[in-house]
């Protein structure tokens, strides 16, 4: 297979775990027989210094041009970004215009944790229990994020509003995906939302649950979005299967997710539209770390894995990628972020390091 790939390397820690995702990508090509052509763009806080916009015309063509592409994390430290005028901060001015162009409505989060890594959690051993394994699709391109922002006075007194609209079309297409995600894994879908407060959330529960009568054989469960919360620290295991979020509530409980299996460097995602999509860790750009060759890759090339899987449908290549990730853990090796409950058999090593040893696994193993 021979494909045209955008390359979008960041800001912080994007350029250094995008690297370590590139040799992967290339190992597991040369392996399989796969050519991959690599466009490489500027895109985020670095493009809006040097080119005056974070998501510039021509970076816009290379994407266009692209059959997939494959995005570090952007954004700077505060004191940085407060440089920008805000709407051409990376967010406003570069992910949400990406995602709109492309209609990437549908984000796949894998968070999974299995039993013999439990000491990566801050969770106690037994709380993991057999381990994780959760999925968390959440919507991409709807809701309070891409609604109209607006600041005003009236009668003396400033304010602000955040619009948030989700059409049944926006809903059902992602339920859609999260139904049969949940039947090809036969497990649980479970919904989120927060219908108790909010009319959008009762219409996403009414919407999901129209779908659901489609899907008899998979089991369905709704739950507030703040009771997932608790559960997830308290009895994640509860939650093992295809939870679909909305977007913010997404956005929130995914880092959650990040922090009770060990660190947000775990948490690779894809963003699939109905055209093109794009794959990028679930996490920022890490700016206490940038630099340093201490970031964990597993995000960035966990989301090469994803690519392969739920963008091209190679999944022998994808789960080539998972063993050879795990099979470093499985050694003992750890980038600094997972370190914290070292315990003998563990050694920290630096991001391109990991590369290198996931690299070494997947051209040894036959
Ligand atoms: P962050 O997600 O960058 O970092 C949160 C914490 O997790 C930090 O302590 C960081 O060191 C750690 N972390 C994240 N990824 C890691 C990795 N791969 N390995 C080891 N540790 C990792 O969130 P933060 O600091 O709030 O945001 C930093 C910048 O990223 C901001 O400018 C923010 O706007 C932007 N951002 C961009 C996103 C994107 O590109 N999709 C998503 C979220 C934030
Ligand atoms: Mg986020």
């Amino acid at each position: 297979m021979e494909k045209t790939l955008a390359v979008l390397e960041g800001d912080g820690i994007g350029p250094e775990i995008v690297r370590e995702a590139v040799k992967v990508l290339k190992a597991v090509g040369h392996k399989y027989g796969h050519r991959f052509v690599l466009n490489y763009a500027p895109f985020g806080a670095g493009a809006y210094f040097a080119q005056g916009s974070p998501f510039p015309e021509k970076t816009r063509e290379i994407c266009d041009a692209s059959d997939i592409i494959i995005k570090g994390p952007v954004g700077l430290a505060v004191e940085q970004m407060n440089l920008i005028p805000p709407e051409q901060r990376p967010e406003i001015g570069a992910i949400l215009p990406l995602r709109k162009r492309y209609d990437t409505f549908a984000n796949f989060r894998p968070v999974r944790l299995p039993r013999n890594l439990a000491h990566f959690s801050p969770l106690k051993a037994q709380v993991i229990g057999d381990g994780i394994d959760i999925l968390m699709i959440r919507e991409l391109v709807g809701g309070i994020y891409f609604g109209a922002k607006i600041e005003g006075s009236a009668t003396g007194m400033r304010y602000s509003t955040d619009e948030c609209t989700y059409t049944a079309d926006e809903i059902q297409r992602v339920a859609e995906v999260a139904f049969e995600e949940a039947k090809r894994r036969s497990c649980p879908l479970i919904n989120i939302h927060k219908a108790n407060v909010l009319a959008t959330s009762r219409f996403w529960k009414e919407v999901v649950e129209d779908i659901a009568r489609s899907y008899p054989d998979v089991p369905y469960r709704s739950l507030l979005v703040d009771n997932a919360a608790y559960q997830l620290v308290k009895n994640p295991a509860l939650l093992n299967g295809v939870m679909l979020l909305e977007n913010m509530q997404g956005d929130i409980l995914t880092d959650q997710a990040g922090g009770i299996i060990g660190s947000l460097g775990l948490m690779p995602s894809a963003c699939i539209g109905p055209e093109k999509s794009y794959v990028e860790p679930a996490h920022g750009s890490a700016p206490d770390i940038a630099g340093k060759n201490i970031a964990n890759p597993y995000s960035m090339i966990g989301s090469i894995a994803l690519m392969f899987d739920r963008c091209l449908g190679l999944t022998d290549e994808a789960d080539e990628i998972w063993n050879a990730l795990f099979a470093v853990f499985e050694r003992g090796y750890v980038t600094a972020d997972l370190a914290q409950d070292v315990h003998e058999r563990t050694e920290i090593i630096t991001t391109e390091a990991f590369g290198d040893m996931v690299v070494q696994h997947i051209l040894k193993s036959s």
